[in-house]
């Protein structure tokens, strides 16, 4: 197996627990909590079911990066470098923003909000938590998309 094929591995092994986790949250975890849970149970719930997750999308966005950036070295060191991995490259860092801003601005205030049992405000947080995972997981499909097709058009 190449070095390549070792990158390649795990940026796929980040990029499936990245955009899977994103659409089992957003299509199973949190409707069902919503409809069996009520607020003083389901947004502390949440949290920690986010917190939980947060902390593996970290893990992933090292591993896409490092693992994106050397095969990004390799690829341009041979001279075939196509837009597709461009736009990934962009799309990707996008990504990672609105994570960023999910981990580091609206995650403290829902935490904030739960310990100050301020539930009103705990639904508005998780509210913008859930419209930014919505559209992170569409530009995730999107991105997997161009890369795919990026590749085929190659062969
Ligand atoms: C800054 C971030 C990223 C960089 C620099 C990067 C770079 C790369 C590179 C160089 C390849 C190899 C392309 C090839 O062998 O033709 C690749 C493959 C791939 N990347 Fe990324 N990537 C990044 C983020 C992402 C993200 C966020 C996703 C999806 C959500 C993604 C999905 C994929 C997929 C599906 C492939 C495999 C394509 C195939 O083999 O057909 N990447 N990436």
């Amino acid at each position: 197996m190449t070095t390549f094929a070792i990158l390649l591995c795990l940026h796929l092994c980040a990029v499936i627990f990245w955009v899977g986790g994103m659409a089992i949250m957003h299509i199973a975890v949190r409707p069902s909590a919503v409809e069996m849970l009520e607020p003083p149970q389901r947004l502390p719930f949440m949290a920690v079911t986010l917190g939980r997750f947060f902390l593996g999308v970290t893990i992933s966005i090292v591993v896409l990066l490092v693992t994106g950036a050397w095969m990004m070295h390799f690829m341009a060191s041979v001279g075939r470098l196509p837009h597709s991995v461009e736009a990934m490259a962009g799309l990707g860092i996008l990504m990672m923003a609105i994570f960023g801003h999910v981990r580091f601005a609206a995650f403290p205030k829902l935490r904030r909000a739960i310990a100050a049992k301020a539930w009103p405000e705990a639904g508005k947080q998780l509210g913008i938590i859930r419209q930014l995972v919505a559209l992170n997981l569409t530009l995730g499909v999107v991105t997997v998309v161009i890369a795919i097709i990026g590749r085929t058009a190659l062969v």
